[in-house]
């Protein structure tokens, strides 16, 4: 067998912690890393609509699983930016986030 990619391991790390998250600094990480695109409502603004990010509102977003949503800030898609830097507790805090903003 082949040795596991530690970006794997890494995932896997990622998924299985933030269970854990604390969430509380989630707010100003948002507003300093993502709301120039997501808006600070997480609706979209001018900026991000260019992009095509869609409102949290959607359902499109908020039927994806928390996983998913991880790994699409974690890794990126589309023209969203990856943030490899977060640590686990912070995406999770994040995800939290966001399922708060789609409500
Ligand atoms: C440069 C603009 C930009 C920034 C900054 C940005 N995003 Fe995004 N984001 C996007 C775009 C564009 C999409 C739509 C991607 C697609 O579906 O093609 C997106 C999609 C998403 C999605 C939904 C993924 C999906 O499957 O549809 C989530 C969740 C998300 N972003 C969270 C975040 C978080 C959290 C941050 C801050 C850490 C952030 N974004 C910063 C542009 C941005």
């Amino acid at each position: 067998m082949k040795r596991m990619s530690p970006w794997l391991l890494l995932v896997a790390f990622i998924v299985s912690v933030n269970c854990f998250a604390d969430s509380t600094d989630s707010a100003a990480l948002f507003k300093s890393k993502c709301a120039m695109c997501h808006g600070s409502d997480g609706t979209g603004n001018t900026m991000g609509q260019k992009l095509g990010v869609k409102s949290y509102k959607s359902p499109d977003i908020q039927k994806q699983s928390d996983a998913d949503l991880k790994n699409a800030i974690t890794n990126g898609k589309g023209k969203m930016p990856s943030y490899k830097s977060l640590t686990p507790e912070q995406v999770g805090g994040l995800v939290k986030y966001v399922r708060e903003l789609g409500k």
